[in-house]
């Protein structure tokens, strides 16, 4: 799965792409970062009422799950007050969101961290939520996901979550974006045996 996400670079191409479109690379905001680093469906829109549904507010302590190059988890910060940890699988991401999160001078209130969402290395009931968008579409094993949810959320915390969800049109028509392969490629008799697919 890293294979499939990792780039090298990433932070500098970004604050290289920001600077050629005449941002003050010292004055930058989450907004100037969104058209880069809030890597779902929706965009930072999707974000913010993500944010404002779970009630986010200052203090809330939050992990976010495959927070990639951390938009959302900045947004978290600088306008809902949130701490905010960020685990993702791919370094490469991790080094880039630790970057931009220095550059906009969230470091006290974001840190990330390489990590599995399987296996999460967290303390126990750490958290008043988990947060996670479109990471959960690369991990098969639900069952095991969200008990690392459970065990990590206080008693009373809360999920937030945006994945992609199956629909009517099955099965569906790859390539998808967590799944770059072409169909044909694609072992559909596993998946159904795994429960990936309907059958
Ligand atoms: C589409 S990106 C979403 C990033 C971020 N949540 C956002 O919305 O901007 C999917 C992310 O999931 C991460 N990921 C995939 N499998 C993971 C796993 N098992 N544990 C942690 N992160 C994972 C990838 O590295 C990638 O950063």
């Amino acid at each position: 799965m890293t294979d499939h996400w990792a780039r090298e670079h990433l932070a500098e191409s970004i604050l290289d792409a920001l600077a050629a479109a005449g941002k003050d690379l010292n004055a930058l905001t989450v907004d100037d970062l969104a058209v880069t680093d809030q890597f779902h469906g929706g965009g930072k829109p999707a974000t913010t009422r993500l944010a404002k549904l779970c009630g986010a507010r200052p203090g809330l302590r939050v992990l976010d799950v495959g927070g990639g190059l951390g938009g959302p988890a900045r947004t978290l910060a600088a306008e809902y007050g949130c701490q905010v940890i960020v685990v993702d699988l791919t370094e490469s991401y991790v080094r880039a969101a630790r970057m931009l999160t220095a550059r906009l001078r969230l470091d006290d209130r974001v840190s990330h961290r390489v990590g599995n969402a399987l296996d999460l290395p967290v303390d126990d009931g750490a958290f008043d939520l988990v947060w996670t968008q479109n990471s959960g579409m690369n991990i098969a094993d639900k069952e095991r996901l969200y008990a690392g949810f459970h065990r990590v959320l206080r008693r009373g915390g809360m999920l937030a979550l945006q994945e992609p969800m199956a629909g009517p049109r099955e099965p569906p028509v790859f390539p998808l974006m967590w799944l770059p392969t072409t169909r044909e490629r694609i072992d559909w008799p596993e998946l159904a045996r795994t429960g990936a697919i309907p059958t």
